[in-house]
């Protein structure tokens, strides 16, 4: 479903001024380059977490999902190096109110020129019925949010053609065998939507379990956690 996505910019072309108004009316999350002198004052830092990814410098003609995407910076980005489809996922951010409500992303969508999809869809309904297949699944900043981390794990195995993606926050990391943290009632930074710290051993055995034949540990620091999983 598209909520309040921005006039085409072919046919109504974007104003400077009028963007740098759009992006001071909100808070933002991702720190994105819309070009037009205009930067997003995003709260994350997201050049920061772009290299940490080890993410494919070429995506020439690859299918991408970006699931949890908010305000959109890595689909625009996978779009940017050039993959041929890109769909963005969100919901539970999107459906909120403020910071996190997906007007962001159609800002940023708008300034782009972006042809990238936007699906307003939950991770519980992500399969190759509503979505498709994909080459490259990006799965980044919303294990720890899930009940279920299994069960969400499942889901993008379920339509990862190639490789997943993944980053997370990880606990328990002084513990070899695979274990996971559960923080109850906003236990982790007061958030209450986050809800386990798996170790880096639970994260491997996780995907393996699900379906994953190789995960490759790309890179940690402290308590987060970059994994490449491939079919
Ligand atoms: C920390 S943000 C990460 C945003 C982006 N993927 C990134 O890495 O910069 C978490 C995202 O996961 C989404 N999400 C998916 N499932 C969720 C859940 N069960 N609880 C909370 N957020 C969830 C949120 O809507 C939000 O966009």
């Amino acid at each position: 479903m598209l909520r309040h996505l921005l006039p085409d910019p072919a046919s109504v072309p974007v104003e400077p001024d009028r963007l740098r108004e759009l992006v001071a009316g909100r808070e933002w999350f991702h720190t994105i380059n819309l070009g037009h002198g205009v930067i997003t004052p995003g709260i994350d830092d997201t050049p920061a977490k772009l290299n940490w990814l080890d993410f494919p410098e070429s995506l020439n003609g690859k299918s991408v999902l970006d699931v949890g995407s908010y305000d959109g910076y890595f689909a625009f980005e996978s779009e940017r190096r050039g993959a041929a489809r890109v769909v963005a996922s969100d919901k539970h951010c999107w459906e909120s109110v403020g910071i996190a409500d997906g007007r962001g992303f159609d800002i940023a969508h708008w300034a782009l020129g972006s042809k990238v999809e936007k699906r307003l869809i939950s991770v519980e309904e992500i399969s190759p019925a509503s979505v498709g297949m994909f080459d490259v699944v990006l799965f980044l900043g919303v294990l720890y949010h899930a009940q279920d981390p299994m069960r969400y794990l499942r889901h993008m195995f379920s339509v990862c053609s190639e490789t997943l993606i993944l980053e997370t926050h990880t606990d328990g990391n002084d513990h070899d065998e695979p274990m996971m943290v559960f923080y109850p009632k906003g236990a982790l930074n007061g958030d209450p939507s986050n809800f386990w710290g798996p170790n880096v051993a639970c994260v491997e055995a996780m995907l393996y379990e699900v379906g994953f034949g190789n995960v490759e540990v790309i890179w940690q620091k402290a308590t987060r956690l970059v994994v490449h999983a491939h079919r």
